[in-house]
């Protein structure tokens, strides 16, 4: 079994690295355009093979995408990312060129692999991917949710002096700051969050959440790569294992939450299939509300791509 990780940036070379220790696959191929980057990253993260006693093989190359070929999961990394006073919006006509040519080339040589999009505006990269991939939807989905959500749950430990891994939470939106973190879907072992920290507190959490990736920016000069690249691996996880788990994902909507024709963070249950179903929570009113500004700011980007053509 074969996963392909384009970019071996920060990002795709954190991935690569959590697929490679998980074991999820035997081999592991990093690519990149510039030349060396993935062929050193892809030898480095080998070498610690021996003390983290894996298996998985690791091949980096430049451009070359006949090595990725047979591959059933590809990860697109490949783009510019935030710079400080840079939105994710920012980046779109740089890096719809490079999604695009980058989707061509692993849809020749792995037609029948699902894709995972990374890069940045993510809600408009994955249409980007979808529109020149021309594979089903259901195989072209974008990573943001899991992050969201860790970045949500970990500020939630910390409040509440628990353990993140005893945090459910869900979010719905675009990977933007009209994000939608859901703390009536929220619970501590299944206990609704609410029970456990005051709404002041609470919300402070929802809003640091929502910025949690410019917080990061204006700290490093750049986006975050080590919960970013562990979130895209866990998406591998659940399709190669064929786990099904369920979990915030941007995914094609075809009338979902009343929204079509937008790539958007919803729950889906992730198995060998890519995105088996997509899951429709009965949200009230205020709730609907935001997840449809959220839509519609996510729609004007697309607009943007399309504009582009
Ligand atoms: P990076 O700059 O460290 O790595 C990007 C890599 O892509 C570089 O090595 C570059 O040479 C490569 N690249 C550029 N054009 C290419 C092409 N045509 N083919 C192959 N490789 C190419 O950036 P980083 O931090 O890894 O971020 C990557 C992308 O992921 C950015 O767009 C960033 O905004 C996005 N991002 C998205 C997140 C999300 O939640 N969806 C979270 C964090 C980052
Ligand atoms: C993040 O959320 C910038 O999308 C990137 O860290």
């Amino acid at each position: 079994m074969k996963v392909t990780v384009v970019g071996a940036g920060n990002v795709g070379a954190t991935c690569a690295n959590v697929i490679a220790q998980k074991e999820l696959v035997n081999e592991v191929v990093l690519v990149d355009i510039k030349d060396g980057i993935a062929q050193g990253k892809a030898l480095d993260i080998w070498q610690t093979s021996g003390i983290n006693n894996y298996d998985t093989r690791l091949i980096g190359v430049t451009n070359d995408y006949t090595k990725t070929a047979g591959s059933e999961v590809v990860v697109i990394t490949s783009g510019l990312p935030r710079k400080p006073g840079m939105s994710r919006d920012d980046l779109i006509s740089t890096n719809a060129e490079i999604v695009k040519s980058v989707t061509e080339n692993v849809i020749k040589h792995s037609p029948d692999a699902i894709l995972i999009i990374v890069s940045n505006p993510l809600d408009v990269m994955t249409y980007c991917a979808y529109l020149n991939a021309k594979i089903p939807s259901t195989k072209v989905m974008g990573m943001a949710g899991i992050l969201d959500t860790a970045r949500f749950r970990a500020f939630l430990a910390e409040a509440i002096d628990c353990s993140p891994k005893d945090i459910q939470a869900m979010l719905l939106g675009g990977h933007g700051d009209t994000m939608v973190p859901l703390p009536r879907y929220t619970t501590v072992s299944g206990i609704p969050v609410t029970e456990l920290i005051d709404d002041v507190r609470l919300n402070a959490i929802v809003d640091r959440a929502k910025k949690g990736g410019g917080e990061l920016v204006a700290l490093m000069g750049t986006s975050a790569w080590y919960a970013p690249g562990a979130a895209a691996a866990q998406m591998v996880e659940s399709i190669i294992r064929d786990q099904k788990r369920i979990f915030p994902v941007c995914a094609w909507l075809t009338g979902e939450y009343g929204l079509k024709d937008i790539y958007l963070g919803v729950p889906v249950v992730l198995g060998k299939n890519g995105i088996e179903k997509i899951i429709e929570l009965k949200l009230n009113e205020d709730e609907m509300k935001l997840v449809n500004e959220s839509a519609k700011a996510v729609k004007e980007v697309m607009s943007v791509l399309d504009n582009l053509k």
